[in-house]
């Protein structure tokens, strides 16, 4: 566009920041669809992955990850984490979600993949946040195995993290067990691990993503798109609408995606300070994220809980962020 002096514009003057975003997952479906929003909102980047073992043992949570790099183009780095939990031995999801915690109703990813980054996910993700000019955000979507173990390794990184952005708990009942959620469950001596480590986190829940909901609707609007990558979300997408109920007329509560709403659309979820505690003994409770909202007159606030979700505004950021990967 040029200037009444006959000079040219920047094609793109100042462009806004990127906000980087590191991106902490155990690459199910749900996790495909929040990094895909991550990486297809404006002013939004993926800094790198670090995977963690949960849906699916960690050589299968790997494999998802390459696949979709190669699949969506993906050239952020990719590193992968914890096996297992810092005790006991790993639950993965895969009697729920498939032998590769990506059930579909169709096609599933192509099986060409990239390669990893590295297998030291920890350091990497130490690495990112020495590196950065200021603290930083971290969206977590799976079990903190592999925050608790940064943090107990580099103590001195805890003030490196402005928010802990996670995908996990409930202020309410479970999915997992009546009393836990998933990637609670998985690792629920990690979470006190973050917690005692004075880590901003703020904690989406399930009590909160279930007010967000995806239907086969979804699923045959990007299948309408005509393109290869809109089938294959739209197969997925309904493969993960299925968990509801397998004829899929059921709608399936968006788990990984709301959280990271929380972050692409600033007050599609809201938060409140409260104290968080998980509990690790409980023979019926290990696993429950206990919530205790009477701060401070009951105990002092150590994290922020999500209590509403905006699902219009959600979904808008997260299926139009889908039909962006689908389209390109
Ligand atoms: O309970 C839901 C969580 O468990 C999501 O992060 C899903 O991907 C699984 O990891
Ligand atoms: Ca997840």
């Amino acid at each position: 566009m040029p200037r009444a002096n006959g000079t040219l514009a920047a094609p793109f003057p100042n462009p806004p920041p990127m906000n980087p975003l590191w991106i902490d997952t155990d690459m199910g479906f749900d996790d495909l669809a929040a990094v895909l929003a991550v990486a297809g909102t404006p002013g939004w980047s993926v800094a790198g992955l670090s995977l963690v073992a949960g849906n699916a043992p960690l050589t299968v949570v790997v494999d998802n990850a390459l696949r979709a790099a190669a699949c969506f183009g993906w050239r952020f780095p990719i590193h992968a984490g914890a096996a297992g939990p810092l005790v006991g031995e790993l639950a993965t999801a895969q009697s729920v979600l498939g032998d590769d915690a990506m059930v579909s109703a169709g096609r599933s990813l192509p099986r060409e993949r990239t390669a990893l980054t590295s297998e030291d996910a920890v350091g990497a993700l130490a690495d990112w946040l020495r590196a950065s000019p200021a603290p930083v955000t971290v969206l977590a979507l799976g079990p903190l195995t592999n925050i608790a173990l940064l943090l107990q390794r580099h103590p001195d990184l805890a003030p490196r993290i402005v928010e802990l952005m996670w995908m996990g708990g409930s202020a309410g009942p479970g999915n997992h067990t009546a009393a836990a959620e998933f990637n609670a469950i998985v690792d629920p001596e990690s979470i006190n691990e973050v917690l005692a480590a004075g880590v901003p986190l703020a904690m989406v829940g399930l009590d909160t993503c279930r007010q967000v909901r995806v239907d086969k609707a979804d699923a045959d609007a990007l299948r309408a798109l005509g393109t290869d990558r809109g089938v294959l979300l739209g197969d997925l997408l309904e493969g993960y609408v299925r968990i509801a109920g397998p004829d899929g007329r059921s709608a399936m509560a968006l788990y990984d995606p709301t959280a990271a709403a929380a972050l692409l659309a600033p007050g599609s979820v809201r938060f409140t300070p409260a104290h968080l505690v998980a509990e690790c003994r409980g023979e019926h409770t290990r696993g429950m994220t206990v919530v205790e909202w009477r701060v401070p007159r009951k105990a002092a606030a150590n994290a922020r809980i999500a209590t509403t979700a905006d699902a219009a505004t959600v979904r808008a950021a997260v299926l139009g962020a889908l039909a962006v990967a689908a389209r390109s």
